[in-house]
């Protein structure tokens, strides 16, 4: 007879932790769900009365944490105590790009999947399936298996102690992820035992149809996460590579995209042309594709893959050289008002923002910056910037406005105005009322075509859009 799940375990209160564990509690009434992290503050911030201030900014989220939280969705530092009651353990942690040893610069860093495979193999008790919910190498969970099994096979409580691991990558984007969560385009459950691959198909089966539940072998469903993040960020470099051709022959990107994107066979979704991608994973799980294709000999695939980070890099460099030629050449001493500072809208996310590498250069050629962002904190962007920029000179300042302080208080005395995030609010600016505060000539630059070019120009900005 197939057991039941009633008390579920996440290791990591994260990004992807934190909301879908909210959902699996949302539609599954029955099963007490622990998230557990080694972060107090995290853990804290998820655990405030006061719902604002949960760490993590996600459309829906707060709605269904005040729905779930205190009944069956509970958040704790107390690892031994949730792992040791759990049916099923999620593991939920980071997987970054190793920065020393073999592999740095590619490899993905396991050391935080490893813990947890240890705390599992300690504090779990009688027979535990473990969900692997973060990105993973191909072929992690050998390495997980052999860590699960290396304790003393019976628990404290003298039962028979045993473990079945499965694979199931999660697909939700950033500021989109409730609605991912809810309604996905499949699940993905990789596995070797059908009796646990059932336990988890039942539990999605709570709110998504059968049809789109797959399951595959272990090792196709943790490459199919890998290879999933590499086409959709290799849509966007090649999309970004012909924003650059636009911009030579008097195309127009945005009519290219929609004109290639109505034929079915290309599709009309992740054909924008941007600053390039940013956010925490598309550059490191292909770094980590990479590094598999030359772990097994194959360098024309590692190349080919490689490309599209190149290309990635390549167009954050040309904007910057953009602003420069536009502004007579030199930004020494001038003011510029940054528009956006997470990676995409819709997020409080910075990781791997393309405002990052942009506002850094501009901090080295001796800009002083006014960054506006509505959802991310001053003492956020200060940590994202390298600190040797922000002191060894001094032109290089910044200032960061919240959504409390306003776009006004940001352009006042600029020379150019350079949008990055696609936060919607910036194509609703009044741009009659900003004219009046910046130092004109000024310059727009709008690396998303958010920005209403008609009603900048008939205020005597001057602007340019990325790819036309
Ligand atoms: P995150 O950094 O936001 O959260 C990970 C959490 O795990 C952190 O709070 C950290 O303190 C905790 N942690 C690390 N080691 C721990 C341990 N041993 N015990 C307890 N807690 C521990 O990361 P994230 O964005 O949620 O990503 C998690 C994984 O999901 C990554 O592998 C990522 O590639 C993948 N992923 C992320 C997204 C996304 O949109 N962010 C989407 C799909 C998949
Ligand atoms: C991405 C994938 O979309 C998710 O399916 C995946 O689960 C997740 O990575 C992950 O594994 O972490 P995310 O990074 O949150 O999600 O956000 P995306 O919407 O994919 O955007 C990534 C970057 O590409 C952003 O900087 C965005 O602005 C940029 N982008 C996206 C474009 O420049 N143009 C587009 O057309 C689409």
């Amino acid at each position: 007879m197939m057991r039941e799940i009633n008390n579920i375990c996440c290791i990591g209160a994260g990004y992807v932790g934190g909301p879908t564990m909210a959902v699996i509690a949302k539609h599954c009434e029955n099963i007490q769900v622990n998230v557990v992290d080694i972060d107090e503050e995290r853990i804290n911030k998820w655990n405030d009365p006061d719902t604002s201030k949960i760490p993590i900014y996600e459309p829906g989220l707060r709605e269904i944490i005040e729905l779930t939280r205190g009944k069956n969705l509970h958040f704790s530092t107390d690892l031994k105590k949730h792992i040791s009651k759990a049916d099923m353990i999620f593991i939920s942690v980071n997987t970054p790009t190793k920065t020393r040893g073999r592999g740095a610069g590619k490899a993905s860093d396991l050391k935080w999947v490893e813990a947890s495979a240890r705390q599992i193999s300690e504090f779990a008790k009688g027979n535990t399936i473990i969900v692997e919910k973060s990105t993973l190498p191909v072929k992690t969970a050998e390495t997980i298996k052999e860590i699960l099994n290396s304790q003393k096979s019976i628990d404290f409580e003298n039962n028979f102690k045993s473990f079945e691991v499965l694979s199931n990558p999660e697909f939700l984007a950033e500021g989109t992820a409730i609605n991912d969560l809810e309604n996905p385009d499949r699940v993905l459950i990789g596995g070797e035992n059908d009796n646990a691959i059932n336990l988890l198909v039942e539990i999605y089966l709570n709110w998504v149809e059968k049809e789109k539940i797959i399951t595959t072998n272990l090792w196709s469903s943790e490459l199919s996460k890998l290879t999933a993040n590499a086409f959709l960020a290799q849509r966007v470099s090649s999309i970004n590579s012909i924003s650059a051709l636009c911009e030579s022959t008097g195309a127009d990107i945005n009519e290219v995209s929609k004109a290639i994107g109505m034929d079915k066979r290309i599709g009309n979704l992740f054909l924008k042309a941007g600053p390039g991608f940013g956010g925490s994973c598309f550059k490191k799980d292909i770094l980590n594709l990479v590094y598999i294709c030359e772990h097994y000999g194959l360098k024309e695939v590692s190349n080919y893959w490689e490309q599209v980070l190149k290309i990635n890099e390549w167009q954050q460099k040309r904007i910057i050289q953009k602003v420069l030629e536009k502004l007579f050449g030199t930004i020494t001493g001038k003011k510029l008002a940054i528009l956006g500072f997470s990676f995409k809208a819709n997020t409080n996310d910075t990781r791997e923002s393309p405002a990052i590498k942009i506002c850094e250069e501009l901090l080295i050629e001796g800009a002083k910056l006014n960054i506006f962002d509505p959802k991310v904190t001053y003492s956020q962007i200060k940590s994202c910037i390298d600190s040797n920029i922000i002191q060894t000179d001094n032109y290089n300042e910044f200032m960061c406005f919240s959504k409390a302080e306003t776009i006004q208080k940001a352009v006042e005395g600029v020379d150019g105005i350079i949008a990055i995030t696609d936060w919607e609010d910036f194509s609703k600016i009044n741009w009659e009322e900003l004219s009046k505060l910046v130092r004109k000539p000024c310059w727009i630059f709008d690396t998303r075509s958010i920005i209403n070019k008609i009603e900048a120009e008939k205020n005597n900005f001057n602007i340019w859009q990325l790819g036309s």
